[in-house]
């Protein structure tokens, strides 16, 4: 056979295996609204980069009439290519194959392109659509899992991991993404449960449809599983690609800089808070006050409102954001979104971006069911991450900043690097009425008008301690500015924290409350 004939031969091999599961469970993929495998991967990278490999490997397994089949890749495509010119593993899972099923060649095809990703420091993005472990292959296919898990835990700050769910991600399957950095999902195709409705109408007797199991939204909205939501593949991508763009490759880098643009007139930071301290306001109005053109990447948008996080850039250079949001629930810190803003605090920190936090809150939430649901235990969560974070950390008190929440949002208590706050910052152990019906409790029912006498002790402890100046006469406030200074201050600290040198004792690792 001449090299041309070959070479023939090569395309020919090539384009069956392109076939994927065939015609047919093609159209049924197109049918679900779904993109092929493929398809997403060339949708996803940048033109002419991509390059495949393992196109050609073939499972093992003879049981089960499996000795038959031809199961083209193995269900899975694997291999590199650039986003924005930056370089990326990806692997896509390819329903119409077995329907993505996970047996042990398949596996061997993942865990290949992680290692490849690790070894090479690149992040490593994960497209899944499959029916979980290949049923036909047993204990392979759970090994196979294992060995997934087993260095999605070993690449963890290491490199970005990036989950995207396109599909059915049953089972054991839903771990690696659970345990990967970002994960997206897409309004009516993303599926992820443990347990999927067929084993929950047998066994509890309950009917429940796949997308209210685990439908994108639930996951968006109700468990914090996934971090962003979109319409559809097509937004998702974008999605992907603008967060590729905030963070660096690996975790001794750091993301790539971008050109400085002023925040838009639009913002005017002067008149986003209110002075009542009772008043709701959107905070991202203030982070978009102060961010490079106003731009502000929200993560984890529909859940845990209360708190927001998302990347901005200050000068080109990207930073996280972790800020009350006092339009939910007053911004109060609880269970949730502790863990939201504990494991953002914790992201940043592995991979070199800077933290501004904004404050804004009237503490913990109160009350039997945050008790119940471990509102100590979640709670510790973001004082651990805030403490043992060593990039440069910049608070900025804008408003309240009562008891446990002053301390945990990043004070100067954890070693945040610069503390700022605005004149109408109120630092105290709690806000003005609840301290004094504590400590004057004897004064007001002992007075002759005690509503009189409660409204003239609330005024006495809100001059004495409803204001920036006594934490700033102790040095907790480095400097008590004015809202308009607020970027340049920010600016100025993190450009004197680009080499920032911040020990922590030597350990194999700490154990946080999780
Ligand atoms: C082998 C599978 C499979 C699986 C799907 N297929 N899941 N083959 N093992 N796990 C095959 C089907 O037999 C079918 O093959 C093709 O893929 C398409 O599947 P359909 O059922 O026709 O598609 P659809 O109607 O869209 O339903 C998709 C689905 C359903 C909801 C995902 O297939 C399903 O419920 N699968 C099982 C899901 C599950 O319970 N997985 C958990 C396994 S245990 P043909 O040849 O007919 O086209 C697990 C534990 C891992 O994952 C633990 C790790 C720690």
């Amino acid at each position: 056979m001449s090299l041309k004939q070959k070479i023939k031969e090569l395309q020919k091999k090539r384009e069956e295996v392109f076939s994927g599961g065939g015609e047919k469970a093609v159209e049924k993929q197109a049918a679900m609204g779904k993109m092929t495998a493929r398809a997403r991967i060339l949708e996803l990278l940048d033109k002419d980069s991509f390059q495949e490999y393992d196109l050609f490997v073939e499972h093992e397994a003879r049981d089960f009439n499996m000795d038959k089949k031809t199961l083209h890749g193995d269900g899975v495509i694997i291999g590199i290519g650039k986003i924005y010119g930056a370089p990326v593993c990806i692997y896509a899972q390819d329903f119409t194959v077995a329907g993505g099923s996970l047996g042990l060649m398949h596996s061997r095809k993942i865990t290949k392109i992680m290692d490849h990703a690790m070894k090479m420091r690149v992040p490593l993005i994960g497209i899944n659509d499959s029916g979980g472990a290949r049923v036909q292959e047993g204990v392979n296919s759970l090994a196979g899992y294992g060995e997934i898990f087993f260095r999605n835990t070993l690449a963890s700050g290491v490199i970005p991991q990036i989950s995207v769910i396109l599909g059915p991600c049953a089972g054991g399957a839903v771990y690696s993404p659970a345990l990967t950095d970002f994960v997206f999902v897409v309004d009516n195709i993303s599926k992820m449960f443990i347990t999927g409705p067929e084993v929950i109408k047998t066994v509890l007797g309950e009917e429940i449809s796949m997308e209210a199991l685990g439908g994108a939204k639930v996951h968006c909205e109700t468990t914090g599983n996934a971090h962003f939501f979109s319409e559809s593949e097509t937004e998702c991508f974008d999605q992907i690609k603008k967060l590729i763009t905030y963070i660096p490759w690996n975790n001794t880098k750091k993301a790539k800089p971008f050109p400085t643009k002023k925040p838009k007139k639009d913002y005017k930071i002067e008149s986003i808070v209110p002075g009542d301290p009772k008043q709701p306001y959107d905070i991202i109005n203030v982070i978009r006050a102060i961010t490079d053109n106003s731009e502000f990447f929200e993560i984890q948008e529909l859940w845990a409102k209360n708190i927001v996080i998302g990347f901005g850039r200050m000068n080109g250079e990207t930073v996280g954001f972790v800020a009350n949001q006092p339009l939910v629930l007053a911004g109060v810190l609880d269970v949730d979104s502790s863990d939201k803003a504990a494991r953002f605090i914790r992201y940043c920190d592995a991979f070199n971006i800077p933290i501004v936090t904004l404050v804004d809150l009237p503490g913990y939430l109160p009350g039997i069911d945050q008790e119940h649901a471990g509102v100590i235990r979640h709670g510790a969560k973001i004082l651990y991450a805030y403490s043992e974070a060593t990039v440069p950390k910049i608070t900025v008190i804008l408003r309240k900043a009562y008891g446990g929440g002053y301390i945990a949002m990043n004070s100067r208590h954890l070693h945040a690097d610069f503390v700022f706050a605005w004149p109408g910052a109120e630092i105290a152990v709690m806000g003005p009425e609840g301290a004094a019906n504590i400590i004057f409790r004897r004064e007001i029912s002992g007075a002759e008008n005690p509503e009189e006498m409660r409204k003239l002790k609330i005024k006495e402890y809100k001059d004495k301690f409803a204001n920036p100046y006594v934490a700033a006469a102790k040095g907790y406030v480095d400097s008590v500015i004015e809202p308009k200074e607020t970027r340049n201050f920010i600016l100025q600290s993190i450009e004197v924290s680009s080499d920032k040198v911040a020990e922590r004792p030597k350990k194999k690792h700490g154990i946080p409350p999780f």
